[in-house]
């Protein structure tokens, strides 16, 4: 099969929601109807009940290296698809955002009892920021949940996106009976199964066919009612403004029931993108581009202190990559090769001899890789998109075993290489803040630089409120900033100058003292290759 023709078949997407809506049991339904499993409660929930950080790596423990479920390929009908797991706890935010600029489209699973959850708001301006498509699935049908017209209103008001239907729920909770496809004049029996895999579905003429009338009395009357409204609210639905991320096509289901999960995988497979061209600081790269590109957007470390390798999670762009064949580390301008890249099929991990881009692939690594890393086949680039947000907390890091800095150092290093958190530095001074999300990452980072590193640390409060990357055009831009506020400019790891605000009031001040300097609250993982771009 040509190489094309291979891109072409692969839908590389995550499932997004707050969490308890319903994303682990989509999962596990969507993978039952490939048939990459059998029997449903085969996919272990990464869900971190209790917020401490014992269970978190007793649950990362038990999950090996948590590569298995970090990447979920199967086939269904002619598409390969690829999902992306993204960690179920709010703390481990970033790590999600990263994941989504590795993804072509998104599903969004909004729970029909809470609607539209803070969580999902924040996830959906990451997938903004990059126009990503966006499918709705609208859960838990079978339970009493808020009207179908009032979730609809909440996405756009709250999501600022456009909804269209494409199907519509009879009833809900106990007098829950179907789903209406609009487009297909079908309806979808509801049956309460959590084993069924196949679905009761009946043709009709159209909305008005007398035989759904005769089956369903009022019932179908208000439907006809319903699809009739939304057909004259919501306009057709546009294929084209659903790639470019402002319209987002809706379905109503219970995935715990296997209720819509068929209609939605088949919709799926027909509308989202397979992967599209991605812009790296020269310009945009083409799929089907011959040579070989991709980035990394994710490390998972080995907790396992015997076993120190970490795997780096890097989303082919172009061409195919193989194995064995030497490839360009751009930062570091070396070449290498990797005897064992790992796929993921169902829950096996297996060794490739390549891959397509819209592919994602795991990466043995010993710290040769940060995230937003590009590969080329030589090409000097480097794949843009991969953000850094402002952090949520700051910790003063203090170093608690004087004979141990060193290592102190040098794990503090390659956990923030990792993503797990970020470190900043004090421009004038010795400082050193991390930032974080939650507050489950600092109990992660304490555990694993005691366990893998030897060094133990203590975190101490630093008033603070942002972190904002200043962006200048020459020195004398931010002299008020260097003059006023020196004790609170750090360097991030690429040494971007950063201003840690104490408030919204000082960083008010901040910016009116210094009007020509930007403070931008993320920035692009290489955007310092930009700067130096700039400067040559
Ligand atoms: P998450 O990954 O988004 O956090 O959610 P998850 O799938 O774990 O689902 C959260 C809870 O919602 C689970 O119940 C799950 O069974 C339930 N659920 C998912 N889909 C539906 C649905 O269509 N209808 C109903 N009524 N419930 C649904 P739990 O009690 O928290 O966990 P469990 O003991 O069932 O695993």
């Amino acid at each position: 099969m040509s190489i094309l023709k291979n891109i072409q078949k692969r839908k590389t997407f995550a499932i997004i929601s707050h969490p308890d809506a319903g994303k682990t049991t989509l999962t596990e339904k969507l993978l039952l109807y490939s048939g990459a499993i059998q029997i449903a409660g085969a996919v272990k929930s990464n869900k971190i009940r209790k917020t401490a950080a014992s269970d978190f790596l007793e649950i990362e423990k038990q999950r090996g290296i948590s590569v298995a479920t970090s990447v979920l390929s199967f086939d269904y009908k002619d598409a390969i698809i690829n999902l992306l797991d993204t960690p179920g706890h709010k703390d481990f935010a970033e790590d999600t955002y990263r994941t989504l600029t590795a993804v072509d489209s998104v599903t969004l699973v909004i729970d029909s009892v809470k609607g539209v959850e803070e969580q999902t708001e924040k996830l959906m301006q990451v997938c903004r920021m990059r126009n990503t498509p966006v499918i709705v699935f609208i859960n838990k049908l079978d339970r009493e949940g808020k009207e179908p017209i009032e979730l609809l209103d909440e996405l756009e008001q709250k999501l600022n996106i456009h909804v269209r239907p494409l199907s519509w729920p009879m009833g809900m909770g106990l007098s829950f009976r179907g789903v209406y496809n609009i487009y297909k004049n079908s309806f979808a029996f509801f049956h309460s199964n959590k084993q069924q895999v196949e679905e009761e579905v009946r043709v009709f003429n159209s909305i008005d066919d007398p035989e759904l009338h005769e089956m369903f009395g009022d019932a179908a009357e208000k439907l006809k009612h319903d699809v009739d409204l939304v057909k004259g609210v919501y306009g057709e639905f546009n294929i084209e403004k659903y790639r470019h991320g402002t319209q987002a096509p809706v379905f109503f289901g219970s995935a715990l029931n296997n209720f819509g999960v068929k209609e939605l995988l088949d919709t799926f497979i027909e509308i989202a993108p397979s992967p599209v061209p991605r812009e790296t600081t020269k310009g945009f790269v083409n799929p089907d581009n011959k040579n070989f590109s991709g980035f990394v957007f994710k490390i998972h470390a080995n907790i396992d202190p015997k076993h120190r390798d970490r795997i780096a999670f890097l989303r082919v762009c172009s061409g195919k990559f193989e194995r064995n064949k030497f490839y360009h580390h751009v930062r570091l301008k070396r070449s290498l090769k990797f005897s064992s890249p790992a796929t993921f099929m169902g829950k096996t991990k297996s060794i490739v001899d390549d891959a397509y881009a819209g592919d994602v692939i795991g990466l043995y690594d010993s710290s040769t890789f940060k995230i937003g890393d590009t590969l080329t086949e030589g090409e000097e680039f480097m794949f843009k998109g991969v953000p850094s947000f402002s952090p949520e907390i700051f910790r003063e890091l203090r170093n608690t075993d004087p004979f141990k800095s060193k290592q102190l150092e040098k794990g503090i290093n390659h956990l923030t290489d990792e993503g797990l958190a970020q470190l900043f530095t004090q421009n004038q001074g010795n400082r050193k803040v991390i930032g974080v999300v939650g507050e489950l990452q600092f109990d992660v980072i304490k555990f694993r630089l005691l366990h893998e590193f030897g060094a133990s640390c203590e975190f101490i409060s630093y008033l603070s409120y942002k972190a904002c990357w200043v962006k200048y055009e020459n020195e004398n831009e931010i002299e008020s900033l260097k003059s006023l506020w020196s004790n609170n400019l750090f360097l991030d790891k690429n040494k971007n100058l950063v201003y840690i605000a104490e408030s919204p009031y000082t960083l008010q001040r901040a910016k009116e003292k210094n009007p020509k300097a930007q403070f931008l609250f993320s920035i692009e993982h290489n955007d310092h290759t930009l700067e130096m771009d700039k400067v040559a």
